[in-house]
């Protein structure tokens, strides 16, 4: 009994305190580069498309799901989606590592802020309606490894 209880005690000490540790990176300060931020806004807005509440906390772009390492970009649960890296500058600023805007129905040429996203190493724009050519600015993405 007493070992019961000590592990149900356990239990429900543990499962809250891991979920605690999950969203305090941006407790501690790291926030969503301004730059990111900006450009992000702008795309989404231009696409007509909004962050789900579970990854766009309060505002703050790099939050929840997207600084959740358990949940990758690919998560179908997840759409539109991205993913930070939030240790720069000593984890004070998280960049835009991963997007994911996967048949959406988006209408119209890819924004140029787009090209302004220099930490993207993925990104997935698959099954939408994007016209117009693809900018030479793409160019400044020297970090992607999966378009
Ligand atoms: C994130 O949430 C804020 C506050 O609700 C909102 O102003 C902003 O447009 C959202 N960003 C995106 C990309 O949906
Ligand atoms: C973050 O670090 C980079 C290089 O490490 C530096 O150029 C930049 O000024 C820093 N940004 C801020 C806001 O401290
Ligand atoms: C390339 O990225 C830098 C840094 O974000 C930005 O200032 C610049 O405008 C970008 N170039 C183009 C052509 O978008």
């Amino acid at each position: 009994m007493p070992t019961c209880l000590l592990l149900t005690v356990w239990f429900l000490l543990c499962i809250p305190g891991s979920l605690h540790m999950v969203g305090a990176q941006n407790q501690i300060g790291a926030t969503t580069h301004p730059d990111d931020e900006k450009a992000l806004n702008s795309i989404f807005a231009a696409w007509k498309i909004r962050a789900s509440r579970a990854w766009n906390t309060s505002g703050e772009l790099c939050s929840g799901a997207a600084i959740d390492d358990n949940i990758f970009i690919d998560d179908k649960a997840y759409n539109p989606f991205i993913k930070c890296d939030c240790t720069f500058n000593s984890s004070t600023f998280c960049r835009i590592t991963a997007l994911k805007v996967y048949a959406l129905d988006v209408v119209g040429p890819i924004p140029p802020q787009l090209w302004t996203l220099i930490y993207l190493s993925n990104l997935n724009l698959a099954q939408n309606y994007l016209t117009g050519s693809i900018s030479p600015a793409i160019g400044n993405l020297t970090r992607m490894e999966w378009l």
